[in-house]
């Protein structure tokens, strides 16, 4: 039969396509990049300057350990709003002089790095002016972060171009809330070509940093979510008080190893210790509670399907010539 044999050809060419990204992620190059991104794109416009942002990164995390996952969530917020043009660090949209993105409530006041980001561009200039983008500047700080917090190592391809465009709207619009359930997660991220693989493999991110108490409150009071282990439940609720003070405090996202990037998380999802509904739904189907139950079972698939889904979100529409520019302050357009 035609489509038999036709089959039989995308299922060798799936296999073939699965074992080029694993020897990628194994050899530490990264697959194939999409939109003409490259590794190693400044090896002769700015020799060293992955290393250079890789020192100020250390440092930071060393200063302050939340930087990491800071650096991470930064990453997924830039890409998910208009690809990964750094249109997240803008202070200001001189095209309409409306709010940006970084004023919107998935990001403020909770998103955190921009100092690091800034510190990196200044080295960065000094070294060569005017030839790295801040994009890729976020793109490296995550990759490195995912190193130094959790031994992930992985190439980032890069050649990003910089954004002139910031909306707070469009944060809103595209930055999926904890409240979400599958299908609207999936739903959300299949508009960015990510698979449900790809939302699973990503939500891992959860194994390290912070939630405000407001961001899944809602699953504490007035009772409890009954998909939440009671014995978290309580002692989050210790921790976050039912009135909404004028201080919304922090707790961690995974309590068991919070300093790790590692597929701890996937084990707390499986004992219903995860604070948003977004990381408990991960089980409510069959292929996507497999897949948990596998990353739960083996932190080197995971670590591996994070490197690669991380660089598949590296090139999220990326912008590789105008309007995009390289930004001479990653906070302001040209
Ligand atoms: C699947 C959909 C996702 C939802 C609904 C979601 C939601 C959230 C929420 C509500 C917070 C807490 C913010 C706060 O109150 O301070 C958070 C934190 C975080 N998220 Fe996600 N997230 C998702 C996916 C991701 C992805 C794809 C990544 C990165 C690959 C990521 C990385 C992080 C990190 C590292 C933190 C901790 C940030 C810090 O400590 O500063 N998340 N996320
Ligand atoms: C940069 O150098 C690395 C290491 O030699 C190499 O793997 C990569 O392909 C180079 N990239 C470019 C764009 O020259
Ligand atoms: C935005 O504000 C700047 C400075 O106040 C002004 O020069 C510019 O014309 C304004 N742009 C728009 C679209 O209103
Ligand atoms: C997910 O949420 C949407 C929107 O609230 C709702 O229509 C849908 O029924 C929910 N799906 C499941 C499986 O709960
Ligand atoms: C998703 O893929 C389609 C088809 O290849 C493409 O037209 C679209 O721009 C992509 N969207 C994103 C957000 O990458
Ligand atoms: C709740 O958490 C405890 C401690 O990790 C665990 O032993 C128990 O199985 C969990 N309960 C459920 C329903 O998953």
């Amino acid at each position: 039969m035609v489509s038999g044999s036709r089959d039989g050809g995308a299922r060798r060419r799936r296999w073939y396509r699965m074992l080029v990204v694993a020897a990628a992620v194994f050899f530490g190059h990264a697959a194939t990049a999409a939109a003409g991104l490259q590794v190693g794109y400044y090896n002769n416009s700015c020799p060293g300057a992955e290393d250079l942002i890789q020192t100020i990164v250390h440092g930071a995390i060393r200063n302050d350990a939340g930087n990491g996952p800071g650096l991470i969530r930064l990453f997924f917020h830039d890409c998910f709003v208009r690809g990964c043009d750094a249109s997240v660090l803008l202070d200001a949209d001189p095209a309409s002089n409306g709010t940006v993105e970084k004023m919107a409530p998935p990001n403020f006041p909770s998103l955190r790095g921009f100092g690091v980001i800034d510190r990196a561009k200044r080295v960065v200039e000094r070294r060569c002016p005017g030839v790295v983008s801040c994009a890729d500047i976020v793109a490296f700080a995550a990759r490195d972060a995912s190193r130094i917090m959790g031994g992930i190592k992985f190439a980032m391809p890069a050649g990003r171009l910089d954004g002139r465009v910031s909306r707070a709207s469009e944060a809103l619009a595209n930055l999926p809330p904890g409240s979400f359930n599958l299908t609207q997660l999936v739903t959300r991220f299949a508009t960015k070509n990510l698979t449900a693989d790809d939302m699973v493999t990503l939500s891992g991110a959860h194994s390290i940093g912070r939630s405000h108490c407001s961001s899944f409150s809602s699953r504490l009071y007035p009772q409890i979510d009954p998909t939440m282990n009671v014995t978290l439940g309580l002692r989050e609720r210790a921790k976050c008080p039912a009135a909404t003070g004028r201080h919304d405090r922090v707790v961690q996202l995974d309590f068991k190893t919070p300093l790790q990037l590692d597929n701890q998380y996937y084990m707390n999802v499986q004992t219903h210790e995860v604070l948003f509904t977004s990381d408990q739904t991960l089980i409510d189907r069959p292929d996507t509670a497999a897949l948990v139950a596998q990353y739960a079972a083996n932190r080197k698939l995971w670590s591996q399907k994070f490197a690669a889904a991380m660089v598949k979100m590296g090139g999220l529409d990326v912008l590789t010539g105008p309007p995009g520019e390289i930004r001479q302050y990653c906070n302001k357009v040209n």
